[in-house]
């Protein structure tokens, strides 16, 4: 019924810090993720390579690589939504790259500057030359559950977009609750179209953020389905600059504190991930919105 072990996809510095309104130094990002790290989690996804005027808490890319001490056993991946983005990436040694895509044309021309159309030409080259240098390629989907401009977003239109970025060559795929409006039917309706559309259930992670408070059922739901690795964010950071009614990701402490309870192994030490949170919260002048963080910190 549930798996074993699931991944987790830290997303703290990408998605959190991408929508603070302060810039938090590199010295802080570079610390934060070693100690993501070191409370377990495998992968930390770490900045982006996109236009510094569209997202300047992230304008640091190139410092953040630079600095980073890589754990052993841990992949560091970065998000990239064009050419130049990959030069950049691959200049800075990166070996894990996810590229992000939109099921909504209105939060593509907001996100991307391109229609839903358009945005396949801009990835094909990025995954094809990702690949021949031999890096990982993941593929996110935005606004699979609803989008704050259209409203409801048809399960068929996710897994339309979804195939056409996995045919590209991606070897994963995470679909996104930008807003945070899903509730665990949705859910399943949308893992359901994906995967008759052709994307196994294996190589489909979750991305749920958690406006609506529904991010820990619909994760639930989709680990019923068979998906074994879960998107969050460390202390619930997050959001998304260009989708304003958007919040926080799924704290990770939340997340592991609900796969503990049921005996599902992730490999992370929530204490140690607890102190990482309210040491951030600090940093950043406000208290983690993680419920588990509110609770074990202190
Ligand atoms: P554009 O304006 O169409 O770019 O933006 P362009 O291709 O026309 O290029 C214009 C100029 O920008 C050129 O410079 C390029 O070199 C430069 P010029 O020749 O005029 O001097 N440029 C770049 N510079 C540095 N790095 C780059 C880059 N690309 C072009 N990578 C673009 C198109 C995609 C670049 C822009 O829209 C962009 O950067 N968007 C990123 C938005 C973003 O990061 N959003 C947040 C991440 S998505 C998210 O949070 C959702 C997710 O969490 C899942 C979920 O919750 O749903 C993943
Ligand atoms: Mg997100």
């Amino acid at each position: 019924d549930l798996p074993d072990r699931v991944t987790i996809w830290e997303v703290g510095a990408r998605d959190g810090l991408q929508n603070e309104s302060t810039t938090v130094p590199v010295g802080v990002k570079l610390e934060f993720l070693d100690r993501l790290a070191a409370a377990g989690l495998t992968t930390v996804e770490a900045t982006s390579f996109v236009h510094p005027k569209w997202v300047p808490q992230l304008a640091d890319a190139e410092q953040v690589l630079a600095g980073l001490t890589r754990a052993p056993g841990v992949r560091y991946p970065v998000l990239v939504p064009n050419e130049r983005g990959l030069d950049r990436a691959l200049a800075a040694g990166v070996r894990d790259i996810a590229v992000f895509g939109s099921a909504t044309e209105t939060f593509a021309k907001r996100n991307l500057n391109r229609t839903v159309e358009s945005q396949y030409e801009m990835f094909e080259p990025v995954v094809a030359r990702a690949r021949a240098e031999g890096l990982d390629v993941r593929a996110y989907v935005s606004m699979c559950f609803g989008d704050p401009w259209e409203g409801p977003v048809a399960p068929e239109q996710v897994a339309e977009v979804s195939a056409r970025l996995m045919a590209m060559g991606c070897s994963q795929l995470s679909l996104g609750d930008t807003i945070g409006v899903a509730t665990p039917g949705l859910v399943e309706a949308v893992l359901d179209a994906v995967v008759a559309a052709g994307t196994p259930v294996g190589a489909v992670a979750v991305h749920f953020h958690d406006t609506y408070g529904q991010a820990l059922s619909n994760t639930l739901a989709a680990l019923r389905r068979g998906v074994t690795t879960v998107d969050s964010s460390a202390g619930g950071l997050g959001g998304c600059p260009y989708a304003e009614s958007a919040t926080g990701n799924l704290a990770t402490e939340d997340l592991v504190w609900m796969l503990d309870g049921l005996g599902v192994d992730t490999g992370v030490d929530l204490g140690a991930l607890v102190a990482t949170s309210a040491w951030m919260a600090e940093r950043l002048g406000r208290p983690s919105p993680s419920r588990v963080v509110r609770a074990l910190a202190g």
